[in-house]
């Protein structure tokens, strides 16, 4: 997402766990991306964050870190601390950040969080990936209420399905590559911008059902 956005002309704060991440990325857009080095479940960390963007302008916030935890395990079999950190990891941390930095967005600004199919309650028919599917339906949860408190404020508010897509997490298996995923999901972006209000929306555009 962040070298897509690069290459579309954008201003980009790249946040990376590990310094070496978006190394290439750094060196071939030396002019235009930032990198910062946060771990999303650091909550001091995300303060500090905050701190060190202030009077900074953000059009469009993605908060994209996540983890699938164990997928075949019935939730009952879970060992408590996988399940915490699996929903702290999906649904605290992008909702503690965007709380923290959504001011920095202008009222024309879009915050977007890296949803995911699998968060549809509706549509779930298949009892696999059960931790997983819980942290990004809290995920959704949590974005619809942070959108109504601010409704006042504006913004456009997204959860993305980004389809299933072959990265660490998505396996070599998915349907998707990153190519034919991205540059969708960030013309969605483009599209939904000024749409006031919150959609769970598919990288092909499509509304999907919450
Ligand atoms: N792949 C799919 O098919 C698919 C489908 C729907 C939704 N998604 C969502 O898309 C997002 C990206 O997933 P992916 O497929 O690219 O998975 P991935 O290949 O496993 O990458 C996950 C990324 O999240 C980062 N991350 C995890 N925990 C973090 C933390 N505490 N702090 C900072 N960074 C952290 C990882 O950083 P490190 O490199 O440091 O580990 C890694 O860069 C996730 O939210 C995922 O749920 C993926």
């Amino acid at each position: 997402m962040a070298e897509e956005h690069l290459k579309r002309g954008w201003r980009v704060i790249a946040s990376v766990r590990s310094a070496s991440a978006l190394d290439e990325l750094s060196s071939t857009y030396r002019d235009q991306l930032e990198l910062i080095t946060l771990d999303t479940t650091d909550w001091p960390a995300i303060d500090a964050l905050a701190k060190s963007l202030d009077g900074r302008r953000i059009d469009l916030l993605l908060v994209n870190a996540g983890i699938s935890g164990p997928t075949t395990l019935p939730i009952g079999e879970v060992d408590p601390d996988v399940f915490s950190s699996v929903i702290m990891t999906n649904a605290l941390a992008p909702l503690r950040i965007i709380d923290r930095l959504a001011d920095l967005v202008p009222s024309k600004g879009t915050i977007a969080v890296m949803s995911s199919d699998l968060g549809s309650i509706s549509r779930n028919t298949v009892a696999t990936w059960e931790a997983y599917r819980m942290s990004k339906a809290a995920l959704n949860m949590g974005l619809r209420s942070l959108s109504i408190r601010r409704r006042a404020e504006g913004r456009t508010y997204l959860a993305l399905c980004p389809g299933w897509v072959r990265t660490d997490m998505g396996g070599p298996h998915a349907h998707l590559s990153i190519e034919e995923s991205i540059p969708r999901l960030t013309d969605v972006i483009a599209a939904r911008t000024g749409a006031k209000g919150i959609s769970y929306v598919n990288y092909q555009g499509q509304d999907v059902a919450w």
